[in-house]
């Protein structure tokens, strides 16, 4: 069993919890994901890593109850215990692999869409602790939506919007972007997008026509995370692969976003009646 240190609400409906779990910590690198399982029979959930201390032993994970496994582990409480929580998991950042010398030569801006904002706290506080301070986009629907900002104003040159304007900029994280880059003269090298699908759909056509290369996290589209259920089946180029071996993060400018869109929509009929199931 693996004990919830500490859980708490970052929004009306994001979660947060500190799971101890030394040998995930121990190994784990930003970019990876674990798989959570909240009681015996329950689903189990792929969730990217948020934060992790190796000597504490704890990893952090945040979520947002969508279907009937999220629900019910939003519902556990600090004291209380995972059922399995299996990782690291899939590949690191490819940021881990470049020499800190090259990285530092780079303008790197990392963009994060609501949920999508938790699994980029590690990379940016990795790049920080190597003295290195990219700029961060966080963009969230509304004021009560925006999560980690004071995590983040720790360890980067945070830029927030959101999409009514009712805290900072307003608009979209692209809108945001092209404002950065056309009114503010900035210029960047290397960009990282994780958020919804759509966002980085319309992320990776902007950055595409500035020529800045942009890594992309493929995570939303993976069910057991595995490598079994051929769930996360994408088309990255000429080239198959499967999200939860292969990546999760990927080549923006070579992923089939409409395939990958598609995709997700497949399990929509099953999830549905599953939460019926679970409101009867
Ligand atoms: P959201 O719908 O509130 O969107 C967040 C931000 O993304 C918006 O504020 C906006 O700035 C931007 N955005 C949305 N649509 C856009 C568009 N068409 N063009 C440009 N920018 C756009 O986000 P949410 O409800 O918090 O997102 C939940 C989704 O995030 C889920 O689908 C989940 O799968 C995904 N998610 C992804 C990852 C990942 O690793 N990629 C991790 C966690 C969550
Ligand atoms: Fe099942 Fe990748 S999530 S194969």
């Amino acid at each position: 069993m693996y004990k919830i240190l500490y859980a708490d609400k970052l929004s009306e409906n994001i979660y947060r919890m500190v799971v101890d779990a030394p040998m995930v910590a121990r190994h784990c690198e930003p970019g990876q994901f674990i798989i959570a399982k909240a009681y015996e029979e329950g689903e189990r959930i792929p969730l990217t890593i948020c934060d992790f201390d190796r000597e504490k032993g704890t990893v952090t994970i945040v979520f947002q109850p969508i279907g009937v496994s999220t629900i019910e582990m939003a519902k556990l409480k600090t004291g209380d215990a995972f059922e399995d929580f299996v990782g690291p998991l899939g590949r690191p950042s490819d940021l881990i692999d470049t020499p800190v010398e090259e990285l530092k030569k780079k303008k790197i801006i990392f963009i994060a869409g609501g949920v999508g904002t938790a699994p980029v706290y590690p990379q940016v506080k990795w790049l920080h602790e190597r003295g290195i301070t990219a700029d961060v986009i966080i963009g969230a629907k509304t004021k009560d939506l925006v999560i980690m900002e004071k995590e983040f104003k720790e360890v980067c040159n945070l830029y927030i919007t959101t999409d009514d304007g009712s805290y900072q900029r307003k608009g979209m994280v692209t809108q945001c972007l092209q404002d950065l880059i056309e009114k503010e003269g900035k210029t960047y090298d290397h960009c990282v997008a994780i958020g919804p699908m759509i966002m980085m759909k319309f992320v990776v056509k902007m950055t595409k026509s500035y020529n800045i290369p942009t890594v992309v996290s493929m995570n939303p589209i993976m069910v057991d995370g595995t490598g079994m259920c051929g769930a996360c089946r994408l088309q990255v180029g000429d080239e198959i692969k499967f999200a939860c071996v292969d990546g999760p993060e990927f080549d923006g400018f070579l992923v089939d976003f409409d395939q990958a869109m598609k995709r997700m929509t497949m399990y929509k009929t099953e999830e549905g009646r599953a939460l019926l199931a679970l409101k009867e």
